[in-house]
C-alpha cells in the first residue's frame, strides 16, 4: 500500500466541513475523516410522529458531515425501522436479496453456523449496479456475536481528495460499467431465492459529485464495477486495481464494533463498506432498510 505522507507531512490533509454545534442530538466522531456515534435520540419515538422534526434534520446533517452514523440501544419494530428510512426518502427494494416479513423493503441480514456466506464481505457501495443506486442504507443488528462481525466504512471523498492532480484529471469524465448479474446470480439460493432473468446494470461516472455536499467522491468498487468504458481493457484493469487499492487505505476508514440493537446509517454516494465474517459459528442477525437515490453525476 502506498504511503500518503512524505517530508512535507501528510499528502492527504483532511479539512473538516462541519457547520457548528447540534441542538437536539449529540455527535461523537470516531475519526476526523469518517464516522460518528449519535446519542440523545430515541428512534422509535422519533418516527411515531410524522411531522417535520428538528432531530431528523440534524440526523441528516450529521450524515452529510460524517458519512456514516451510528446509534446504540435502539429498540424499534420492523415498521419503525421502515418508517425511519422513509423520513429520508422513498424506500429501495433490493433486486435479489430476501426480505423479512411482508414488506420487500425490509432486507434480511443474517449469518449463522449453517450459512455458506455472509452479506457484504467485500468492499462495495450498495447496489451500485442500479441506474439510480441507493442514497443510504440503515442497518439494524438485533443479534450480534460475542466478538467480531464489525463493519468497516471508507470515505470516498478522502479517496478522491488524496489522488494526485494528474490522476484526478485523467479520471475526470470517465464512465465505468457496474454489473449486478455477476454478483447476484445464485447468491441467495440458500434462502430459496430463485434467480431472476436479468439483474441491473448501469454506467456511472468514475468520479461523482455528491448532490447534498457538492464534494467529489471516487465511485468505483470491487463488488460491482466491471470495467472503465472507452479505454483498453488492460488499462481499465490496471487502473481499477490501483483505485481499489488506493480506496482501501485504512487512513480513510472507520470500523464499527456492533452491540445488540445498534444501527448504522451510511451514505452510499460517498462511502464503501465491508462486513467481517470472523464470528463463525456464532450468529449475527438484523434487517436493512435502504433509501432510494439519484442517478450519479
Ligand atoms: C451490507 O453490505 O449491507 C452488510 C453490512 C453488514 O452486514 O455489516
Amino acid at each position: 500500500m502506498s504511503s500518503l505522507s512524505g517530508r512535507d507531512g501528510p499528502r492527504y490533509k483532511h479539512t473538516a466541513s462541519d457547520t457548528g454545534p447540534y441542538e437536539t442530538i449529540s455527535v461523537e466522531k470516531l475519526t476526523p475523516i469518517i464516522g460518528a456515534e449519535i446519542t440523545g435520540v430515541d428512534l422509535g419515538k422519533l418516527v411515531s410522529d410524522n411531522r417535520p422534526n428538528r432531530q431528523v434534520d440534524e440526523i441528516h446533517r450529521a450524515l452529510a458531515e460524517n458519512l456514516v452514523i451510528f446509534f446504540r440501544d435502539q429498540h424499534i419494530t420492523p415498521d419503525q425501522h421502515l418508517a425511519f428510512g422513509r423520513r429520508f426518502g422513498d424506500l429501495h427494494v433490493h433486486p435479489a436479496a430476501p426480505h423479512e416479513g411482508d414488506d420487500p423493503a425490509l432486507m434480511k441480514i443474517h449469518a449463522d453456523k449453517d450459512s455458506p456466506r455472509a452479506n457484504g464481505e467485500g468492499w462495495h457501495s450498495d447496489v451500485s449496479c442500479d441506474v439510480e443506486p441507493p442514497m443510504g442504507s440503515i442497518l439494524y443488528i438485533r443479534q450480534s456475536p460475542p466478538q467480531g462481525g464489525d463493519t468497516l466504512f471508507a470515505s470516498m471523498y478522502a479517496a478522491y481528495e488524496a489522488l494526485s492532480d494528474r490522476m484526478k484529471a485523467y479520471l475526470d469524465g470517465l464512465i465505468a460499467l457496474h454489473d449486478g448479474a455477476s454478483v447476484y446470480r445464485g447468491l441467495y439460493a440458500n434462502y430459496g431465492v430463485a434467480d431472476k432473468v436479468s439483474y441491473p446494470q448501469a454506467e456511472h461516472p468514475v468520479l461523482r459529485t455528491h448532490p447534498v455536499t457538492g464534494r467529489k467522491a471516487l465511485y468505483v468498487n470491487r463488488g460491482f464495477t466491471r470495467h472503465i468504458i472507452g479505454i483498453p481493457r488492460d488499462e481499465s484493469e490496471a487502473m481499477l486495481a490501483y483505485l481499489y487499492q488506493h480506496a482501501e487505505n485504512p487512513l480513510f476508514q472507520c470500523r464499527f464494533r456492533w452491540t445488540e440493537n445498534a444501527i448504522a446509517f451510511w451514505d452510499n454516494r460517498c462511502t464503501q463498506h465491508r462486513a467481517m465474517w470472523d464470528y463463525w459459528p456464532h450468529t449475527r442477525s438484523g434487517t436493512r432498510v435502504t433509501v432510494k437515490g439519484e442517478r450519479p453525476v
